[in-house]
């Protein structure tokens, strides 16, 4: 069946995203597949890496995916690097940038300057545990629920407006490493929910004030659980 697209849709075209990595680029693999469905609102216009040697980067390479490398070391200063990096995402058009294990701190100049338009995703219900080890945090802490969050990306770290969370229960046994592994591919879903949102043009932001629909969002989405019954369907709950 042929998908009908209305008006508004095709006059806007797909949201055209960019992805900054530092690492694994598992959380990019799952934007590349989430970009492939026919119905996907967003298309990937490039990945960028402050490590040449960042494996997910051959996740982009190998979907066609132009990639580009900026090493802060090449550069005199911080502000010079960002200008680099954030030069070409602008060059290749991109509309939304998202920050998926890009393991720098973007500086207030860049954040400004891309404010509205620059997202992350952390592995914490923030507020809570924001920063690193985050899994480790909440079992030190005897914590019994735990998620990840999509955020607006401010100049306060991993302080910014939350878009849509994803919760998971903390089990008597687990260590950081089954958090991560039992985490991971919820995050993954989150984020393909979160920029497919967004790239509906459905998200709002004045200020650090986030709206969807044009109803001020007074606590972020919350991604539903997929029922064990159904296949995958992570559309997520209406707030
Ligand atoms: C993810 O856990 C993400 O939440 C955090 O860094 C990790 C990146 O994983 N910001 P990957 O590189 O996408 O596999």
């Amino acid at each position: 069946m042929r998908r009908v697209s209305t008006s508004s849709e095709a006059a806007r075209g797909r949201l055209r995203v960019a992805v900054l990595l530092s690492g694994r680029g598992s959380n990019l693999k799952a934007l590349i597949d989430g970009a492939a469905r026919q119905a996907a609102g967003y298309e990937l216009v490039g990945a960028f890496s402050d490590r040449r040697e960042a494996p997910g980067l051959a996740f982009a390479t190998a979907a066609g995916i132009p990639v580009a490398v900026f090493e802060p070391r090449a550069f005199p200063d911080k502000a010079a690097y960002e200008a680099a990096m954030f030069g070409a995402v602008e060059a290749v058009g991109a509309e939304l940038v998202v920050l998926a294990g890009y393991m720098r701190i973007v500086s207030p100049a860049t954040v400004a300057a891309w404010q509205g338009r620059l997202v992350n995703i952390h592995p914490s219900l923030l507020p809570a545990y924001r920063g690193l080890d985050t899994h480790t945090r909440v079992l030190a802490d005897g914590g019994s629920v735990h998620g990840a969050s999509v955020h607006y990306v401010t100049a306060e770290l991993d302080g910014g407006p939350v878009l849509m969370q994803v919760e998971i229960a903390v089990l008597p046994a687990d260590t950081p490493e089954t958090i991560a592994a039992r985490l991971l591919p919820r995050e993954h879903a989150l984020l393909v929910a979160a920029v497919d949102l967004i790239a509906q043009g459905r998200v709002g932001l004045a200020g650090e004030v986030l709206s969807v629909d044009g109803r001020m969002l007074e606590r972020p989405i919350a991604l539903a659980t997929p029922s064990p019954t159904a296949a995958r369907s992570d559309h997520p709950a209406r707030s």
